[in-house]
């Protein structure tokens, strides 16, 4: 198996990763050995008596910003304690925005560096000296990025080599082909007068494969036709 995955999570609120990282997928991926999980609390790296990590903003206005200097130092701090080089990250509204394409890139990584961010952001030079990938999970804004490095994170360690049991369970979903997914059904065949489609029940594969296809061009033209292959996009 390849060397596991570290990530690096820096935060003024750890205590929130721990039972969350510890769960379902990315909690599997851990006791796989496929990723190792570090947390840094920003707050260990204040300077001064308060532990403080935001300030009032250089030319007044609302809200407070995230200091340069604890970010640094915790960043440094988190970067010595391991050669391999990170990769790193910083969750803001104002990054790319987060693809199945970037995650399958994050997944290919050996290091990950994420730092979340709080208050009305960070102080600019967070950007300018560290040099960070900056990603955003969304056109909206989250009260800090945590959720957001959690969302990456399950995304990314749920790829990761003999991360789910069936090898092609992370193959077939949603954006992976492109396409959204065709409609799932389980047992019963018949539940509250709503029936399983004749064909799934027939036992022709190669029927069954065309109708998922089908489905799966349908449900994308009707719900992010955006994503439709060029060809089908001409169909109309
Ligand atoms: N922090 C606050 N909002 C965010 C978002 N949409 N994506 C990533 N980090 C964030």
């Amino acid at each position: 198996m390849s060397a596991a995955l570290r990530v690096d999570v820096l935060t003024i609120f750890p205590e929130i990763f721990r039972p969350a990282l510890s769960t379902s997928i990315p909690g599997i991926a851990e006791r796989k050995g496929a990723v190792v999980y570090r947390l840094h609390d920003i707050r260990d790296f204040a300077t001064d008596s308060h532990r403080s990590v935001d300030d009032r903003p250089y030319g007044g206005g609302p809200g407070m910003v995230m200091k340069p200097d604890p970010i640094f130092h915790c960043v440094e701090a988190a970067e010595a304690q391991d050669p391999e080089p990170a990769f790193r990250i910083l969750l803001t509204p104002q990054g790319e925005r987060l693809t199945q394409k970037r995650v399958e890139d994050l997944a290919l990584k050996r290091r990950l560096l994420i730092v979340c961010g709080h208050y009305e952001g960070f102080d600019e030079r967070v950007r300018e000296g560290l040099r960070p990938c900056e990603i955003s999970v969304g056109d909206y804004v989250l009260s800090g990025g945590e959720f957001a490095a959690f969302v990456l994170i399950d995304a990314v360690v749920r790829l990761l080599p003999g991360v789910l049991g069936d090898a092609d369970s992370a193959k077939d979903e949603s954006f992976t082909s492109g396409l959204l997914e065709y409609p799932h059904y389980t047992r019963p065949s018949e539940f509250r007068g709503m029936k399983v489609p004749e064909i799934l029940l027939s036992g022709d594969h190669a029927k069954v494969a065309q109708w998922r296809r089908e489905q799966a061009i349908l449900r994308t033209r009707l719900r992010r036709a955006d994503l439709l292959p060029e060809e089908e996009k001409e169909k109309g």
